[in-house]
């Protein structure tokens, strides 16, 4: 049984804590930036704003993503009392914003207001606004602006075997790829990319694989799960393993990453299951469209609440995926292109 102890619980708090909306990763890449430029040989940030981290070698070149964005909201209109109107930034669900704080960039904090509404089916994007506690329109307008940007306020909290905290997804798959990068001693040229603009599209991810044409790519990001009462039927359990994605909307992995990633987790004897998600999509799927193909896959952490303040995962999943990540990385044998028979 692999031990979670090795793992440094505080950097995936200061990950999750760091301010990164889609489109405003700035802050977020440097905070990646400071913890791994003493383990690789070349690091460099590219239009879009995607972190790619080179480790030199010889024979195929892989990618490995993982997106640095989270979900958040962008200031619309504010109004002649102060009070802000806004738009989603990503997967926000409109019936879970009421009386949550979100935070700007400059450390401002709003509460989520709501109009007076006459029936639940009537809370709306557009019957919501941000209170910042500001006394007029000019007083707001000190601090905050059309365009500016918030994330939502969740603290982060290590209880037992578990995480729980905002924005999990995906600075979880970042903390993944960083104690990767930290332990493997792979062979192969790597290319680890904290993209951009999952969140929005799978935007900085098709930027980065369209430059780096890498022969093989795997994505790290948090899947759903089904174990919750009356969930939505699905076989991914906090606990149970690193997940190895088989579908997603943007991903039908191909048949030789997943018996690659399969049969290396059950020779190193790495706790597994397989993921089917049934709604959804990650950087994988952008980066196997890319040029001719790029045969891809994902390792999934399995995560309750995905897209709330208070997301949470299981330390054990977290560590296996470390682990099945090195693994795959210090592989022998890489999978071929193609599908061969055999
Ligand atoms: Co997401
Ligand atoms: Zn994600």
């Amino acid at each position: 049984m692999a031990q979670t102890s090795s793992l440094d619980f505080m950097l995936l708090k200061r990950l999750t804590q760091t301010f990164g909306p889609s489109g405003s990763e700035d802050t977020i890449r440097s905070v990646i930036i400071q913890e791994i430029q003493s383990y690789c040989d070349e690091i460099s940030t590219d239009v879009m704003g995607n972190l790619i981290a080179r480790r030199q070698g010889k024979g195929k070149n892989i990618m490995i993503a993982a997106h640095m964005d989270e979900i958040g909201i962008m200031v619309t209109h504010i109004d002649e009392k102060g009070f802000l109107r806004f738009t989603p930034i990503g997967g926000v669900r409109v019936n879970e914003l009421p009386h949550r704080k979100v935070q700007f960039k400059n450390a401002t904090i709003g509460v989520i207001g709501m109009e007076k509404l006459d029936k639940l089916a009537d809370l709306k994007l557009e019957r919501l606004f941000i209170d910042i506690a500001a006394n007029s329109k000019e007083d707001a307008e000190s601090r905050i602006r059309v365009g500016d940007t918030a994330v939502f306020v969740g603290e982060f909290h290590d209880q037992g075997d578990k995480i729980i905290s905002k924005a999990l997804d995906d600075r979880i798959g970042c903390f993944i790829a960083i104690e990767a990068l930290k332990r493997v001693k792979s062979t192969f040229p790597l290319s680890f990319v904290f993209t951009v603009q999952e969140e929005v599209g799978l935007r900085g991810a098709q930027t980065s694989a369209y430059a780096l044409e890498p022969d093989l790519a795997i994505a790290v990001d948090v899947t759903l799960t089904g174990d919750t009462p009356k969930a939505h039927r699905m076989d991914v359990k906090l606990g149970s393993g690193a997940a190895i994605k088989v579908l997603d909307r943007s991903i039908i992995t191909p048949p030789q990453i997943k018996r690659w990633m399969i049969k290396t987790a059950e020779e190193k004897e790495i706790k597994y299951q397989l993921e089917v998600l049934e709604s959804g999509g990650t950087d994988s799927g952008a980066i196997h469209l890319t040029k001719s193909g790029v045969p891809a896959g994902v390792i999934s952490i399995p995560t309750r609440y995905v897209h709330s303040t208070a997301e949470m995962a299981d330390k054990h999943d977290i560590e296996a995926a470390v682990n099945l990540l090195v693994a795959l990385l210090e592989s022998y044998e890489l999978p071929s292109r193609v599908e061969e028979n055999n």
